[in-house]
């Protein structure tokens, strides 16, 4: 089976200006290669909804990968609008992947509950917004990652719908 491949999509004013080093991007990377996927690229963006909808976009409506993990913008700073760029695109939102994440993280945090990350579809590929934190990024990764691709699997038409077993 060919290998799924995932682009990583940092939100980060100090990421872009390289005042801080992206620590999150990279504990995303190892944990999606441990699952089998190919990263097309780890991509850091500032805060802007637009920019970061047109890489989306991009990615999606050209076919460059089937899963774009973003990370970072999903709380309640002014700026964070990951979520919001996430739905400007989606045609479909996955809602059950945040909510897991979520209900998951409470084991850790109460404020896993501030998380307002979406999840969704843009044509064949998924989309899904992970915490900023690299620690959160790899709570939240390592629960849900083992069943990404079967989703994806069925959105590609790799594997067939569940119910027609
Ligand atoms: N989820 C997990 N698993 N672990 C965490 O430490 N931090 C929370 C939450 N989700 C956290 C978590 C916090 S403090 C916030 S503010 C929100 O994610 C949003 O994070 P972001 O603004 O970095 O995207």
């Amino acid at each position: 089976m060919k290998k799924k491949r995932v682009l990583i999509l940092v939100s980060s004013d100090s990421g872009y200006r390289q005042e801080r080093e992206d620590l999150s991007g990279p504990v995303i990377r190892e944990i999606m290669e441990e699952q089998g996927y190919e990263v097309v690229g780890i991509r850091i963006f500032p805060d802007e909804q637009k920019m970061l909808e047109a890489q989306m976009i991009q990615t999606a409506d050209r076919g460059e990968a089937e899963l774009i993990l973003t990370t970072g913008g999903t709380g309640f700073s002014p700026r964070d609008c990951m979520p919001e760029a996430t739905k400007a695109v989606c045609q479909r939102e996955v809602p059950g992947i945040p909510e897991a994440m979520r209900a998951y993280s409470l084991q850790f945090t109460g404020r896993s509950m501030l998380s307002r990350a979406a999840a969704g579809i843009r044509n064949m590929t998924l989309i899904v917004n992970l915490p900023g934190s690299p620690k959160a990024v790899r709570e939240c990764l390592e629960y849900i990652a083992p069943h990404l691709g079967h989703g994806i699997e069925i959105l590609t038409g790799e594997a067939g719908n569940c119910a027609r077993k």
